[in-house]
């Protein structure tokens, strides 16, 4: 356990807040500055009723010596980050972090407080593959790598409310496969519907 981080009763319903976790563009919007992703490819997504798995990649530009020395969390990111989100509607998503020195399991929780407030925190797991992959992650990368998934709450957070209240959707992207996902499951919950594989 590396321990966890950004916790926030944010002032949305949930529906909005699982949009947002499953609108793999946001990446490239929302979080660009703070990962520096240039393009996101998205790849493939597994449909197994509440549960399900995104794949896609998001090439980076490369950070500069200076961003590495103000946070080395960045020595962690690849060149291009091969993400895959675990998904359990409605409460929970696990991005999967892999790298040869470490794996790194980044859940993100989803607790529905009242109609207008939805309650978010992020517990992280990491395992070393080597003994001083072991040292890094508990002296000088915990706090890094916290403080990054703190940032990322905060700039989802920030963007939440602003986005997605009740836009009509004009264009349908590829990469919102996981906002249909998430639509379908919040009209048929507690019913599982069959996933369309006609798709
Ligand atoms: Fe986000």
């Amino acid at each position: 356990m590396i321990g966890f981080t950004g916790d926030r009763s944010v002032k949305t319903d949930l529906l909005t807040m699982l949009l947002n976790m499953h609108d793999y563009n946001h990446q490239n919007g929302t979080h660009r500055p703070l990962f520096e992703i240039e393009d996101v490819h998205f790849k493939q997504f597994i449909d197994k009723g509440f549960y399900s798995h995104a794949y896609f990649d998001m090439p980076r530009v490369k950070p500069s010596l200076r961003e590495i020395v103000k946070n080395p969390a960045f020595l962690v990111l690849p060149q291009v980050i091969q993400a895959h989100l675990e998904n359990c509607f409605p409460s929970l998503v696990i991005v999967h972090a892999e790298s040869p020195i470490f794996t790194i399991r980044e859940c993100h929780l989803f607790v529905p407080e009242s109609e207008t407030h939805t309650r978010t925190y992020v517990l992280m797991f990491g395992k070393a593959h080597h003994p001083i992959a072991h040292v890094l992650i508990a002296h000088v990368l915990k706090r890094n790598l916290l403080r990054l998934a703190s940032i990322v709450v905060e700039q989802d957070t920030d963007i939440l409310g602003k986005l997605y209240a009740n836009t009509p959707q004009h264009i349908k992207l590829n990469n919102e496969v996981g906002m249909d996902w998430v639509r379908r499951n919040f009209e048929s919950f507690p019913a599982v519907v069959e996933p369309n594989l006609s798709r």
